[in-house]
């Protein structure tokens, strides 16, 4: 039996350590936090955060051979493999202000280790770091003077919120980086034969310790780029009577070019899109390559023109004024299947209707709670209506900005009847059926597509 310790009890730690536990019934597994709220709830029925499939998987290894505390230093002096899946958010002052990564919970993480340990262990760097962190990390674990070895390796996370269950059962890959030395290369065998339980090995990829580093923030900023490049072309689009859904098709026939992630919409969000991005932005810069850095810039500064560009048309479309007009947004969440509004679009566009005056009512399947927190002192100026029928009673008009199935179901015949004419609808997830919704009498403006309006001047 192997002891594994998993640090961070947040999206990635409670999401993905399950699994494995689920998978290796002959080691015990121990995810601890400093969040006394969040371990509670990870020993509750009501988990802390909204997976699909987690729940289960959850309840079936919990006391089993899957374990929730706060008690970190006892767990660290157990442990012989450890994952560190702290958060790594941007950091908001001194030096790299607004785009390095703010590192100190992970430094302290270190620190607590090397205290705490009174024999040798493997580091696994699960969270997002830049590239060179696993260096720190070596110098701070074997500055020790107790005669422990630590192998740090990095081993990325690729899994995304709201399929994370399926992401992890079934990877597209397994990103393993080391050290090429014999301890290094031992460990890095040790992490791949618990992959190996479920996961094949042409799937297990290893690298250095420095690729693997870097591949992640690279991932993560291939795919935002996609979505940006879309998303750019959503507008012209909008100029040209072209539909950027015909158009992604089109494109995404092509084998090089591929299907996935070419969903116009409000703009991409979540916790690590934007992180990532301007922590590789921040990196370009401090390796002296300020055109590289330039050109990764683009892809965030297009996600906030796409975000402002979607409130600008809804204010536009409304006769230039929206000031004390009710709208209902659908969706708080970033994305569908998750409660997670970190970096949401939909409290963007929440925060820009509260500019203009609006009267802004939320509905959300999931996110409320969270949505509630996030958008602090302005949440008092929001109404939080669960009801979609309720949120869009009396409104002028609704905006689709999370994309949950439940929104394409309701009756928007019924909802139309209930609303101050004209009613607006605008799609920012192209979500819903537009030519039935026009049908309806919705004046509706979709992403990259032409707008459908009975009204003469449009
Ligand atoms: P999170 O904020 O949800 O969770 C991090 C947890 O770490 C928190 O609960 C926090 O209390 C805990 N923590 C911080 N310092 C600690 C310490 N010293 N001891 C014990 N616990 C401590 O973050 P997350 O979304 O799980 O992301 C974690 C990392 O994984 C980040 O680097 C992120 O970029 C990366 N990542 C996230 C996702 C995702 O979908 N959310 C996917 C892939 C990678
Ligand atoms: C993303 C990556 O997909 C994961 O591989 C990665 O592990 C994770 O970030 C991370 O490092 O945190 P996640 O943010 O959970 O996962 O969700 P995505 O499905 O990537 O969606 C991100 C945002 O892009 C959402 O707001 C989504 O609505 C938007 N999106 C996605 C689009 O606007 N269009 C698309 O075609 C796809």
């Amino acid at each position: 039996m192997t002891n594994i310790l998993c640090i961070g009890a947040g999206y990635v730690g409670g999401s993905t350590m399950p699994i494995v536990a689920s998978h290796c019934p002959q080691h015990r597994f121990v995810i601890v936090d400093i969040n006394e709220a969040r371990i509670a709830a990870w020993q509750s029925d009501k988990l802390p955060i909204y997976e699909p499939g987690l729940d289960e998987i959850v309840q079936k290894t919990r006391g089993k051979n899957l374990f929730f505390s706060t008690d970190v230093d006892k767990h660290i002096a157990e442990a012989d493999i450890i994952f560190v899946s702290v958060n790594t958010p941007t950091k908001m002052f001194g030096q790299g202000a607004g785009k390095a990564a703010d590192l100190q919970y992970w430094e302290k993480t270190a620190r607590q280790i090397l205290e705490n340990s009174t024999t040798s262990k493997i580091v696994v760097e699960k969270s997002t770091l830049p590239v060179r962190t696993g260096e720190a990390m070596e110098r701070i674990l074997n500055s020790n003077g107790k005669g422990l070895n630590f192998d740090v390796l990095s081993n990325p996370e690729f899994l995304a919120e709201g399929t994370a269950v399926r992401d992890m059962e079934n990877p597209d890959r397994i990103l393993i980086g080391g050290r090429e030395t014999a301890s290094g290369r031992k460990a890095i065998e040790t992490l791949v034969e618990l992959y190996a339980t479920w996961v094949s090995r042409e799937r297990i990829i290893t690298t250095n310790l420095w690729s693997s580093e870097l591949s992640k923030l690279v991932a993560n900023a291939f795919l935002a780029q996609r979505i940006s490049s879309i998303n750019s072309i959503s507008a012209l689009c909008e100029k040209t009577e072209a539909d950027v859904n015909e158009v992604a098709r089109a494109i995404g026939l092509d084998n090089r070019i591929g299907k996935y992630f070419l969903r116009a919409g409000v703009g991409f969000g979540g916790s690590c899109f934007k992180k990532d991005i301007l922590h590789l932005v921040y990196l370009c810069e401090h390796y002296g390559l300020p055109e590289v850095a330039a050109y990764w810039e683009q892809v965030e500064t297009m996600n906030e023109y796409q975000e402002m560009r979607f409130v600008s048309k809804m204010v536009t479309s409304m006769f230039n004024t929206i000031a004390g007009k009710r709208i209902a947004v659908f969706g708080a969440a970033f994305k569908a299947n998750t409660n997670d509004t970190r970096e949401s679009p939909a409290l963007e566009v929440c925060r820009a209707l509260l500019e203009e005056h609006a009267e802004v009512i939320i509905t959300d399947p999931q996110a409320m709670e969270n949505a509630r927190y996030d958008l602090g002192e302005l949440a008092k100026r929001i109404t939080f209506e669960p009801d979609p029928y309720a949120a869009a009673n009396g409104a002028h008009a609704i905006a689709v900005v999370t994309e949950w199935s439940q929104f394409a179901q309701l009756d928007y015949e019924k909802i139309h009847a209930s609303m101050v004419k004209p009613a607006f609808l605008f799609d920012g997830r192209n979500l819903l059926d537009h030519r039935k919704l026009y049908e309806v009498g919705f004046n509706v403006y979709p992403i990259g597509r032409p707008a459908l309006t009975h009204l003469l001047s449009q």
